[in-house]
C-alpha cells in the first residue's frame, strides 16, 4: 500500500472500507503535519482525520485534510457525487448531483436517481452479512437486552410493510409512529421507507393533544403505537394516549398496536394487533423505487410560533449525509457497537440511532431506559455489558449524573469506549471535563457536536474537521466537510474577522438539509432564508475564536432548550392563553444547573377570576402537561399585574429573561416602557417567590 487514504476502493463496494487500524498512528501519516507528541491534546488520537478512500481514490491530488475540506466546499458536485455513487445503492443512477435556487429556497440532491432507503439500510447488509447484529435493544431492565440481526430486521421490515399495505398505505402517504425506542419502531420506520410512505415519529412523551395535532397536520391515516412502555420502571400508557388523540383525528383509519408489555392486547375501535397481522404476511412486495428527492420522513420541531413545524427530510441526500457524518465524526469502524442513547422521537434518534448507523451496516443500540434507572450507573453498566465503542448523549444527563459522584462510573469497565459525543444543547466546561476525565479516563475523544433537526446531521464537530488541533473543551469547533459556517452581525453583514460573535449562518447547501416545512414553504423561507439573505440562518448565536473554533452561545429566537428538548415559548403561552382567567402571558427560559434551561412563565390574570391564584397556577401547569408534555410545564409561574411593554406594545423579553435569571442589578434602560412601574411589581413578587 503506497499511502493510506489512497487505497482504491472499487465502485461496487457499498459498505464502508474495512478497518485499517484502530489508531491514528498509521492513518494519520498522510493527513497530519505535526507529530502527536507536540500536540496539547485533550484527547487521545482515537478519532483521526479519517481519510475518505471514496474521494482520495478518485482525486489522488488531495493529500491533506485541509485540501479535502477545500475540495468539498469548492467542488460540491465532485465531492458529493463521488460519495453518492459509492455510499448509496441506486436502482437507477443519478445524473445530477445538486440543484439549488436560493430565491425560492429549493434544493435538490440526486433528484433523478432512484433508490430505496430500507434497501440501503437493511437489505444490502442482510445480503452480505445476514447474521451481523443490527440492533441491540437495551430494554428498561438491565441485562434483558435483545439482539436483532440484519436478516431478522429485514424480515420484520417486510412484514410491517405488508401490514401497512393491507391498511391501504401507499407511496407518499404519511404514517404516524408513537412508539418507544424498540425494534418494532425501527422496523416500522423502515417499513414506511420500503413502501415509499412518509413516517412521522412523535416522541412517546408527548401528550394526546400534541400527538393529535401532529397527526392532523401530517394528514396521517394510520398510526402505529404500542399498548404501553416502561421507562425507569414507570409504565407509559401509549395506547390510552393514542386513543385520546385518535378521538381528535377523524381521518385516522387504522391504529396498529404492538404488544410491548407482555399482557394480552385489549383492542378497541379502529385498532389492530400489529404482531398478529405481521404473522399472516407471507412473501414481500418489491421495495418501492423512490426518487432521490422523495420525502423520507416528517419530523415536528418547535419554532418561535405556537405551531410546531413539520420538517420534511428527503431520501438520498439525508441518507448520504447521516452515513458519512456517522462514519467520520465517530470514527465508526466495522465491529463497533454504536451507543446513541437518544429517543427515536427526536432527530438525533433518526440520524444516529437509525439511519446513519444502519446505512453503515453498524450495530446500533436502542436505549429504552433512563440514565438513573435502576441507579445512576446505568449508562456505564450498559457500556460494560454491551462493549459500546462510541457513546453519544446529552449534556443534561451528564450534568445530572456528575452530581452522583464518580463511583457510579468507575465501578464499570469502560475500556471499550473510544469516542464520547455530546449533542442537543451547549455543554458546560464542568460537564465536558467530567465526561472526558471520569467517563473517558482522558483516553477517549470527546466530540461536542452542533446541529439541528433542520440540518439532518452533524454540522460542527472537532473531529474529523480539526485533525491536528487539540480538542477545545465545550467547543464543537469546526465545520464538517462540505459546509461553510459564518457569522453575521445584527444588520445582516457577514463578519469577516476570525475572532467574532454573531448569528450562526451557513453558506451553500449540504445534502442533509430539510427541504421544506410540510404544507408551509413560506414559513420555511421566512424562518431560515429571509433573515440573512443568501445564507441559511440557524437561529443560534455563536462565537469564533482566533483559531476559527466555534462556540455556540444559544438560541437567538424564542426557542428554549429544557433537558435537551427544544421548546417554543409561544407553545406554552398559547396553552395558557386558553385558560378563561388569563389575560396575557410571557414565557422565557431561565438557566438551570441540570436542565440547561427551565420554563419561567409570567402571567397576567383578568380583573375577575374564577378561583384563587394557587388554583389557577395549578390548572395552568396541568394544561401545559396535557397539551404539550411534562418537560414543558413551567417550573416558575409568576402572576403579575402587567408585562413590561414598549410604547408600541411589544413585550420586552430581554427584561423578563434578566429578571427570571435573578440578574436585577442592571436592568438597562426601562424608561422607554409604557408603564415602568410593572417592573417593580414583578421584581417584588419575584423576590417573595424565591
Ligand atoms: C438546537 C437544535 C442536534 C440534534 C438535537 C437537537 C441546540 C444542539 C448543540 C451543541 C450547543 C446545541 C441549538 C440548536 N444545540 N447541539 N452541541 N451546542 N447547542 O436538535 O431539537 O433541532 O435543536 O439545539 O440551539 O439550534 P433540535
Amino acid at each position: 500500500r503506497k499511502a493510506l487514504g489512497r487505497e482504491v476502493v472499487p465502485h461496487t463496494t457499498r459498505l464502508p472500507p474495512p478497518r485499517v487500524s484502530s489508531c491514528c498512528s498509521v492513518l494519520r501519516r498522510p493527513w497530519s503535519v505535526r507529530p502527536q507528541a507536540q500536540l496539547r491534546c485533550y484527547s487521545s488520537a482515537a478519532v483521526c482525520s479519517s481519510p475518505i478512500p471514496e474521494i482520495t481514490s478518485k482525486f489522488p491530488e488531495i493529500t491533506s485534510y485541509d485540501e479535502l475540506y477545500k475540495f468539498s466546499v469548492n467542488q460540491p458536485d465532485a465531492f458529493w457525487g463521488a460519495l453518492g455513487e459509492q455510499l448509496l445503492q441506486w436502482q437507477r443512477p443519478f445524473s445530477t448531483v445538486t440543484q439549488h435556487d436560493l430565491s425560492t429556497s429549493t434544493f435538490s440532491w440526486f433528484h433523478d436517481g432512484t433508490l430505496n432507503a430500507a434497501v440501503n439500510c437493511v437489505d444490502r447488509h442482510a445480503e452480505h452479512h445476514p447474521d451481523r447484529v443490527a440492533l441491540i435493544w437495551e430494554k428498561d431492565e438491565p441485562g434483558t437486552e435483545q439482539r436483532i440481526t440484519y436478516r431478522e430486521l429485514q424480515s420484520e421490515v417486510e412484514k410491517v410493510a405488508g401490514v401497512l399495505q393491507q391498511c391501504g398505505v401507499k407511496k407518499g402517504d404519511r404514517v404516524a409512529i408513537y412508539l418507544p425506542v424498540s425494534p418494532i419502531a425501527v422496523a416500522t420506520m423502515l417499513a414506511c421507507a420500503r413502501i415509499g410512505a412518509v413516517h412521522s415519529v412523535v416522541f412517546a412523551g408527548f401528550s394526546a393533544s400534541a400527538l393529535a395535532s401532529r397527526i392532523r397536520d401530517a394528514g396521517a391515516k394510520v398510526v402505529v403505537t404500542a399498548d404501553s412502555s416502561k421507562r425507569g420502571g414507570r409504565v407509559i400508557e401509549l395506547q390510552k394516549v393514542t386513543r385520546e388523540a385518535v378521538a381528535l383525528c377523524q381521518d385516522i383509519e387504522y391504529v396498529l398496536v404492538a404488544q410491548h408489555s407482555g399482557a394480552p392486547l385489549q383492542l378497541g375501535h379502529k385498532e389492530l394487533d400489529l404482531q398478529q397481522a405481521m404473522a399472516s404476511i407471507t412473501g414481500s412486495a418489491p421495495p418501492s423505487e423512490q426518487g432521490g428527492e422523495d420525502p423520507l420522513f416528517l419530523l415536528y420541531t418547535s419554532g418561535s410560533t405556537g405551531q410546531p413545524k413539520g420538517l420534511v427530510h428527503t431520501t438520498a441526500g439525508y441518507l448520504l449525509y447521516t452515513a458519512i457524518t456517522h462514519r467520520l465524526v465517530f470514527d465508526y469502524q466495522p465491529g463497533d457497537v454504536f451507543g446513541c442513547v437518544a429517543d427515536i422521537g427526536w432527530i438525533t434518534g433518526h440520524s444516529y440511532v437509525v439511519y446513519g448507523p444502519l446505512m453503515n451496516g453498524a450495530t446500533t443500540v436502542l436505549f429504552e431506559s433512563s440514565p438513573i434507572y435502576p441507579d445512576p450507573g446505568r449508562y456505564w453498566e450498559t457500556v460494560q455489558r454491551l462493549r459500546i465503542t462510541q457513546f453519544y448523549g446529552a449534556p443534561t444527563a451528564l450534568r445530572l449524573l456528575l452530581r452522583y459522584g464518580d463511583e457510579f462510573v468507575k465501578k464499570y469497565d469502560r475500556s471499550s469506549l473510544r469516542v464520547l459525543g455530546s449533542v442537543g444543547e451547549p455543554i458546560n466546561p464542568e460537564a465536558w471535563r467530567w465526561y472526558h476525565e471520569v467517563v473517558g479516563d482522558r483516553r477517549c475523544t470527546v466530540v461536542d457536536t452542533w446541529w439541528q433537526s433542520e440540518t439532518g446531521g452533524i454540522m460542527l464537530s472537532p473531529r474529523p474537521s480539526a485533525p491536528d488541533a487539540p480538542v477545545k473543551e465545550a467547543h464543537p469547533m469546526r465545520p464538517m466537510l462540505g459546509m461553510t459556517p459564518l457569522l453575521c452581525d445584527a444588520e445582516g453583514h457577514q463578519l469577516h474577522d476570525v475572532e467574532a460573535s454573531g448569528a450562526l449562518c451557513i453558506a451553500g447547501v449540504w445534502p442533509g438539509i430539510a427541504r421544506t416545512i410540510h404544507g408551509d414553504h413560506k414559513r420555511y423561507q421566512d424562518t431560515y432564508f429571509s433573515p440573512y439573505p443568501g445564507f441559511y440562518f440557524s437561529g443560534d448565536g455563536a462565537m469564533r475564536d482566533s483559531e476559527g473554533n466555534y462556540h455556540i452561545t444559544g438560541r437567538m429566537d424564542d426557542v428554549i432548550n429544557v433537558t435537551g428538548h427544544r421548546l417554543g415559548t409561544a407553545e406554552v403561552e398559547d396553552v395558557m392563553m386558553e385558560h378563561v382567567d388569563v389575560s396575557e402571558t410571557a414565557v422565557v427560559g431561565c438557566p438551570h444547573p441540570v436542565k440547561g434551561e427551565t420554563v419561567f412563565a409570567f402571567v397576567v390574570l383578568k380583573e375577575q377570576v374564577s378561583s384563587s391564584i394557587e388554583d389557577i397556577s395549578k390548572q395552568l401547569r396541568a394544561d401545559v402537561k396535557k397539551h404539550i408534555a411534562s418537560y414543558a410545564v413551567p417550573e416558575f409561574l409568576l402572576v403579575t399585574r402587567g408585562l413590561p411593554k414598549t410604547r408600541s406594545g411589544k413585550v420586552m423579553r430581554r427584561l423578563l429573561r434578566q429578571i427570571a435569571k435573578g440578574d436585577h442589578d442592571d436592568l438597562g434602560d426601562i424608561s422607554t416602557l409604557a408603564d415602568p412601574s410593572v417592573v417593580s411589581d414583578i421584581l417584588d413578587k419575584f423576590l417573595k417567590m424565591k
